[in-house]
């Protein structure tokens, strides 16, 4: 299990503090000398008395939560909303859609050596049918053969891969789906879908191993990253630690649980003040004591973290054009198990093409965005990877005019007007637990109360992304916030019937062994079948955010390329304004 320190080792977002946390052997001291000024610099200096008052808190905080709560308190005990039956039911089924295959019990922890190793992997592209040659249309199988560090076979499965076909002469691109056998090997699934070059791409993101771990973590250690506020009345001021749950341990909490959508936030209460005076809302920090020195060697860079596997034998095949009978095609395109429908699309020429029946446009000029935008509100919520849209849309048109609204950097709200076209374009973040240096409090909105309050109609595009901030909690966190805001896009469905909604999909990230242990790809491609399951069936758009970011040859980025960005606002726009037959 987990290795404490004796002491939780915190980073904290501001320099400033960071500072304070390293004279920490000092801080006994000062804080003496600054208690007797106190009452001197109380009139003197709200900045000074505020990082004496962080100080305090924070050492408080350390003292009356030792490490070992951290672990035996299930941090989740208040997770909001109760669920309702049918809710729970729903709860329980989106829970067992996602259940990973973990690797089987045993007493002591398994060493490094008997774990997946990429290096000692290979695939194989398996034959055609028949022997026969590649055709456009035909389905193309590689076996996947999992090895441990020693070269032996594995035996179980779990292990997190990623599969594309790709031709980068062809700026060409595919998902492939990856189907476990449990048993030590996978087959890696692809549709042909160009003529001529095509290479086979297995990557090992994560050994079963890996994530075993990750699922405890997301579990059980909710507070890997926590938050802080600060509440401030006149000239006093105290920065207290929050998050989506705080341990049960006697300490007095204020409770900002959302009264509309119930969605749950907590602080610890402030000394003096009360829990009305809360001002802001940033980052905490990070706990970094999370994982054993045997754990750690699952994750590592250029070892077991997104690592490729080697082909046995060659892993590109010549594509031939498809066959005029369209009969055989056709059958040939049996998908086994599909959890969902892979792939829904691909890149051709470095353009994305849907296989979802949506005719894609090119809109890569300014003037024909602009065209099809015109008289036209577009509402974005969400995370950064939403507000990328923001600055692309307001880089690419000329005429659009970002309106000052004094936002704090990279934050927001923000606000871009096209008068002369009547476009309006908004960004606005979600609430907590969003990840930001420092935000106003009553900025912090829920984008369910945001759809709430939007009229809607055939002149509105609202566009969420809400996923890149949840990775650190427990799935039913995500899945309660999800149908808050199910429910919002329902209602504003119903009343104004014309709204284009779209859901953006969670995409693939650059990942070290830190970032692994905050935003692994594994937690996105967890909450993105959660995403999926629970949008489906209602009239909204799905951007496929993981394929488009899969199947294109740029590395995987939180904040996915332009090409990419332009690619996924081609299809909304698509979408809203379809060629004209
Ligand atoms: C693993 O399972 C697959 C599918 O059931 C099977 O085809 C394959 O032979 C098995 N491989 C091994 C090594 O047992
Ligand atoms: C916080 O407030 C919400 C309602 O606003 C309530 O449902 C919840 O039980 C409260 N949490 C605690 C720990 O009291
Ligand atoms: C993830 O957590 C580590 C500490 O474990 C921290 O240093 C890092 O900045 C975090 N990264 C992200 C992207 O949140
Ligand atoms: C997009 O730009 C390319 C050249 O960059 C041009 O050939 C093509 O016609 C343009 N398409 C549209 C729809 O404007």
């Amino acid at each position: 299990m987990v290795t404490l320190e004796p002491e939780p080792v915190l980073e904290y977002g501001r320099k400033k503090e960071s500072v304070v946390q390293k004279k920490r052997s000092k801080n006994t001291l000062i804080f003496l000398v600054l208690t007797l000024v106190g009452a001197i610099l109380l009139l003197l200096s709200i900045h000074t008395l505020e990082t004496l008052n962080y100080q305090f808190r924070s050492s408080l905080h350390s003292a009356s939560t030792p490490p070992h709560l951290f672990q035996k308190h299930s941090y989740c005990v208040h997770l909001g909303q109760e669920p309702s039956p049918k809710e729970a039911q729903e709860e329980q089924n989106l829970l067992d859609s996602i259940a990973w295959p973990e690797p089987p019990p045993r007493h002591n922890p398994i060493p490094l050596q008997e774990t997946s190793d990429p290096a000692h992997s290979k695939f194989t592209i398996l034959p055609a049918e028949d022997w026969r040659e590649w055709r456009v249309g035909d389905q193309l199988k590689a076996l996947v053969n999992m090895h441990d560090f020693q070269g032996r076979i594995k035996s179980h499965g779990g292990d997190f891969l990623l599969a594309k076909l790709h031709s980068p002469e062809l700026g060409a691109g595919v998902a492939g789906q990856v189907l476990d056998h449990r048993n030590g090997t996978y087959s890696a699934v692809f549709t042909l879908l160009w003529e001529g070059p095509a290479r086979v791409e297995v990557t090992l993101v994560h050994p079963s191993e890996a994530v075993a771990v990750l699922l405890r973590l997301r579990e059980q250690r909710p507070d890997r990253i926590f938050f802080k506020s600060l509440y401030r009345s006149g000239l006093l001021s105290e920065t207290t630690t929050c998050n989506l749950c705080l341990p049960d341990n006697q300490q007095p909490v204020c409770n900002h649980t959302d009264s509309r959508t119930g969605d749950p936030w907590y602080c610890y209460k402030p000394k003096l003040l009360g829990c009305d005076k809360r001002i802001d809302h940033a980052t905490g920090g990070y706990h970094r004591d999370l994982l054993t020195n045997t754990e750690a060697g699952l994750f590592q860079s250029n070892v077991n973290i997104k690592v490729p596997i080697r082909a046995s034998g060659s892993d590109m095949i010549i594509v031939q054009p498809e066959k005029k009978d369209k009969a055989e095609v056709e059958s040939n395109r049996v998908r086994a198990e599909p959890v969902r429908v892979i792939p829904s699309g691909y890149y051709f020429q470095g353009s994305w093409r849907s296989l979802g029946g949506l005719a894609m446009r090119q809109f890569n000029d300014s003037s024909a965005i602009t065209q099809c935008l015109k008289d036209k509100v577009m509402y974005l919520y969400g995370d950064s990877t939403i507000r990328q849209w923001f600055e692309y849309l307001n880089a690419i048109l000329s005429e659009m005019k970002e309106f000052n609204l004094h936002s704090p950097n990279k934050i927001g709200p923000f606000m871009a007007v096209d008068s002369t076209h009547n476009i309006l374009l908004r960004y606005r973040c979600h609430g907590p637990p969003i990840r930001y240096s420092t935000a106003i409090a009553s900025e912090m909105h829920y984008v369910a109360n945001e759809l709430d309050g939007l009229a809607g109609g055939a002149d509105t595009v609202v566009v969420i992304s809400v996923w890149a901030h949840f990775s650190t909690y427990p799935m039913k966190v995500y899945i309660r916030r999800m149908r808050q805001i199910r429910r919002a896009v329902v209602h504003l469905l119903d009343r104004a019937p014309g709204t284009l909604v779209v859901i953006r999909s969670t995409n693939l990230q650059a990942l070290d062994p830190e970032v692994s242990l905050n935003n692994s790809d594994w937690f996105s491609l967890q909450l993105d079948t959660v995403l999926r399951a629970m949008f489906r069936g209602l009239d909204v758009l799905l951007l496929d955010a993981w394929e488009m970011t899969l199947a294109h040859q740029s590395p995987h980025d939180l904040h996915p390329p332009p090409p990419i960005v332009r690619n996924m606002i081609d299809a909304v726009l698509s979408y809203v304004c379809p060629e004209k037959i």
